[in-house]
């Protein structure tokens, strides 16, 4: 794991989105269509407003989503209303994009996410970008879910602590069928839990981030200034 730190919010949005570039260029060599996966939260949403403004062959590139909150189309807290705000701000750009379907029951937006990722070559991503939440989830796998031990690609699950109650996110099966993994921190108070996630001494029920630990490219971005 490569561990960058910064100490200033311009410095941490800087870096992240130069990493962010360069991994699509390179790819790009390589691959004709990049597929990249990105998670929710507020932390990356001014990375991702300002991956819009880049010069970027995003016709090259098919966007998928780590998680979703399963609430009405017109929630603030949708994930991919915030997409929509920032890197899909011009949808019609990009060469496709597989946002949830939260007007579906739960169990058939699950089912569609999940036959569509099947379809799906390896690696399913080449770069997914993750985040780390205060109590140690990633994408929406908390604490304690069985969704940690699934076998499918997409799984549903609750929580009584953050907004958006039901949701839709990628297992760790899926996560861990990424090229590579950015991981976005934003914040001093996630301390403890970062560095217990760096140390990899916490088990991935207790700090579901620790799901991922054994992936071989995992680059983690952190602004603890
Ligand atoms: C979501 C996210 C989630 C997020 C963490 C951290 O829908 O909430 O995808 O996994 O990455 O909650 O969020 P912040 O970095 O904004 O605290």
């Amino acid at each position: 794991m490569q561990v960058s730190t910064f100490t200033s919010d311009f410095d941490w949005l800087v870096a992240s989105r130069q990493f962010i570039c360069q991994t699509i260029q390179d790819c790009l060599a390589n691959e004709t269509i990049v597929r990249l996966a990105l998670s929710g939260g507020s932390t990356p949403k001014p990375v991702y407003d300002s991956l819009a403004k880049e010069s970027i062959p995003f016709d090259r590139l098919e966007l998928f989503q780590v998680d979703e909150r399963y609430v009405p189309p017109e929630s603030s807290d949708l994930n991919a209303n915030m997409l929509r705000e920032t890197i899909l701000k011009d949808a019609t750009l990009f060469r496709g994009y597989h946002l949830f379907d939260t007007a579906l029951t739960l169990q058939n937006s699950m089912q569609v996410y999940e036959e569509m990722l099947a379809k799906l070559p390896q690696p399913l991503f080449h770069l997914t970008i993750l985040g780390i939440g205060p109590d140690g989830h990633t994408a929406s796998l908390f604490p304690h879910s069985p969704a940690l031990a699934s076998d499918q690609l997409v799984a549903s699950t609750s929580t009584e602590v953050f907004a958006g109650r039901d949701r839709l996110t990628l297992t760790p099966k899926a996560l861990l069928a990424s090229e590579t993994i950015l991981i976005l921190v934003n914040g001093r108070e996630k301390s403890a839990i970062t560095n217990a996630f760096i140390e990899g001494k916490a088990k991935k029920e207790d700090l579901p981030i620790m799901c991922i630990h054994e992936h071989k490219n995992i680059h983690l971005f952190w602004q603890n200034g």
